[in-house]
């Protein structure tokens, strides 16, 4: 009987695995090592923990170049950070009647907040086409805006289709209205500069490209921005009044915090740093266009997306003729060992733009551990499937 072949994972999108040694150290040493409630008492362990936290949101505020670390806050992921941005600026920035553009690559962590408000606020929504090559068409933001566009809120990187969006053009038309960019599958893998960019808002997720723990992520706020807290609660500062404090970030950080998650999440960065982002982006390019180049040789198959010689994430949705997505990805699992993801994504926005709703893709995401010999056992097994 032959040796089961070593597993692949290729769902990074989802989530990246495995995660560097030094975040597996730093949470398990973190968890034996002190009482994780930081910022309430005076307690060395409670000092330790604070100071911990503070030196992942400066590492944050860095990596950003957010120009102070008081304007990040933590949240369980970025659902939770567009959550606060999209209902925290209800009634501050956003009111009945007013315009929103969004873009058609959004994940339902954009557009459910969206679509609600739309429903119970009297919000509308333009949206950003894409081309043919899953692009956001940004040169059509200028048709688009009116004179209450408050909110342009647009994906960084497609989790569907593996597409950079130009952040910068958009940050540089957006006139008056806030900027919050999704960075899900863009922060730890492309250089995001908040300032040079004139992001507004900035979410990102810990447990993607940043390396870090599920059940950590945050966002950066402007100065001068306010959101409406979505959480009330105790924060460990102001204690006296039962009013929450309005001061960045306590006013979104209410409850314990998961301090395993932002230990790991700072070790996480630490490795991002340390390897370079440089390095990190064109290894995962060197996969993508491997696979690119040869999956687009196997007639079965269809793939969606920007072309391997434009700049594009090492997300790549395809479909092969004949056999549905989840026959596919069950076949890569079970009989390839290899980790994929089919269906819609949570982006059925995009699947509409590119015709692949409702069944949507097989997606393979590579990561900085992907190595060239899993991205040709990705695409033997696929070769087989396919012909099969
Ligand atoms: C573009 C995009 N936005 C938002 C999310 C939601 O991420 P999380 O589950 O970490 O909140 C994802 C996750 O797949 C994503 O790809």
């Amino acid at each position: 009987m032959s040796a089961k072949p070593a597993p692949i994972y290729a769902d990074n999108a989802a989530t990246s695995f495995p995660k560097p040694r030094e975040v597996i150290d730093t949470v398990s040493s973190v968890l034996g090592s002190m009482s994780l409630s930081p910022g309430r008492s005076a307690h060395q362990y409670s000092l330790e923990c604070s100071r911990l936290i503070f030196d992942t949101r400066e590492a944050l505020a860095d990596f950003f170049n957010c120009p102070d670390s008081s304007r990040i806050a933590f949240t369980c992921n970025v659902t939770e950070a567009l959550n606060v941005g999209i209902f925290g600026l209800l009634g501050r920035v956003l009111h009945p009647g007013d315009h929103v553009i969004t873009t058609a690559l959004e994940h339902n962590s954009v557009m459910r907040p969206l679509r609600y408000l739309e429903k119970t606020s009297g919000i509308s929504i333009s949206i950003l086409p894409v081309s043919g090559d899953g692009e956001v068409m940004v040169s059509e933001l200028p048709r688009l805006m009116r004179d209450n566009t408050r909110l342009i809120v647009a994906n960084h990187v497609s989790n569907v289709t593996g597409a950079v969006a130009d952040i910068e053009a958009i940050g540089r038309n957006k006139g008056n209205a806030v900027f919050m960019v999704d960075a899900a599958q863009s922060a730890g893998v492309f250089p995001i500069d908040v300032v040079s960019m004139n992001i507004d808002m900035l979410a990102f997720t810990g447990h993607k490209s940043l390396l870090g723990p599920t059940g950590s992520g945050g966002f950066y706020l402007r100065q001068g921005l306010s959101l409406r807290p979505l959480k009330m609660g105790g924060t460990g500062s102001n204690s006296e009044t039962e009013i929450q404090p309005d001061f960045m970030p306590d006013c979104h950080e209410a409850g314990t915090p998961n301090t395993l998650g932002i230990a790991g999440l700072g070790a996480g960065v630490g490795f991002v740093n340390r390897t370079g982002l440089a390095a990190i982006r064109e290894h995962e390019q060197r996969l993508c266009r491997l696979f690119l180049e040869s999956v687009g040789q196997i007639k079965e198959i269809l793939v969606f997306g920007p072309a391997a010689d434009r700049e594009r994430a090492a997300v790549i949705s395809l479909r092969v003729k004949g056999k549905s997505e989840s026959e596919v990805a069950q076949s890569l699992d079970r009989d390839f060992h290899i980790m994929v993801r089919a269906g819609l994504h949570c982006a059925p926005g995009a699947h509409r733009t590119m015709g692949t709703f409702a069944d949507g893709t097989v997606r393979f995401s590579f990561g900085f551990f992907n190595t060239e010999a899993d991205v040709t056992a990705c695409l033997t097994a696929l070769e087989i499937i396919s012909k099969n």
